[in-house]
């Protein structure tokens, strides 16, 4: 039996977010510059992506780059913009062939002007598809999500428009940059690090983690498998008792 064959259907996660990490020590361990750990991690991206929507989950969410990440040498933020640039001009058509829709939560209006062409671009083409949504965190942080979230709902109250009496945590959600996304059932972490990393910290608040100490460029579609029966054999108890679940 194959682990692609162990996975239930019936009980998939509706939402996977993955933290897309070690590129650097990958690549330190082969004697390589931090960037070619970046370039060597684009399979495990394609990987991911292509065994996700094989599987039918509907909301993949990558995080490529953090509000952290700007502070990294100018080198490699320039690198990794590069390579954004050119991965969502080689992927495109992939993604409109296996009926793939590219979104984006995160700060993107700080991305270099061509970053966010071929991310427009890359968006447009693929609005229409009606499968898997797959969502680059990009220039992305929980704290800045909820900070933004607050920002418009007091503005909307300002307005008029909304009544504070009417903000609850479904309406908050609302105001997220995930707004319409279910929240992620399943985290995976690659590197071994056991921290969120200011990822989505609202969303998660019931999200089961799975952590691994590959390293991202490392990670293949039967590491999917591998955390998708992990994550099917947990007991999702939500406050409630063990005997509760099974009556
Ligand atoms: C993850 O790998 C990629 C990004 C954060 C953009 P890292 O670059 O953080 O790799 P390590 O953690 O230094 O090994
Ligand atoms: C988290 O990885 C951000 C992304 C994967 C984009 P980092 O490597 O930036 O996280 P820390 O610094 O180890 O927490
Ligand atoms: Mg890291």
């Amino acid at each position: 039996m194959s682990l692609r064959d162990k996975i239930e259907q019936h009980n998939l996660p509706k939402h996977v977010a993955v933290i897309m990490d070690g590129n650097g020590r990958w690549a330190k361990q082969r004697g390589g510059m931090r960037i070619f750990g970046h370039q060597s991690a684009i399979t495990a991206v394609r990987e991911t992506v292509e065994g996700a929507a094989e599987l039918g989950i509907e909301y993949l969410t990558l995080y490529a780059f953090s509000t952290e990440n700007w502070n990294r040498p100018q080198f490699e933020v320039n690198a990794l913009m590069q390579l954004l640039v050119s991965t969502i001009g080689k992927e495109t058509a992939t993604l409109k062939k296996n009926n793939i829709r590219l979104q984006t939560i995160g700060q993107t209006e700080s991305l270099p002007g061509s970053c966010q062409r071929e991310l427009r671009e890359a968006m447009d083409a693929t609005s229409q598809n009606t499968g898997m949504t797959l969502v680059l965190a990009l220039s992305y942080s929980g704290r800045w999500d909820i900070a933004q979230a607050v920002k418009k709902i007091g503005m909307e109250i300002q307005a008029g428009k909304l009544q504070p009496e009417d903000v609850n945590e479904n309406k908050f959600g609302s105001y997220l940059a995930t707004a319409g996304m279910p929240d992620p059932e399943l985290l995976i972490r690659t590197s071994g690090e056991q921290r969120i990393s200011n990822f989505l910290l609202w969303q998660m608040a019931y999200t089961e983690l799975y952590i691994t100490d590959l390293l991202w460029p490392d990670f293949r579609k039967e590491h999917l498998h591998e955390a998708l029966i992990a994550y099917q054999a947990r007991e999702r108890r939500f406050g409630k008792t063990s005997e509760q679940l099974t009556k």
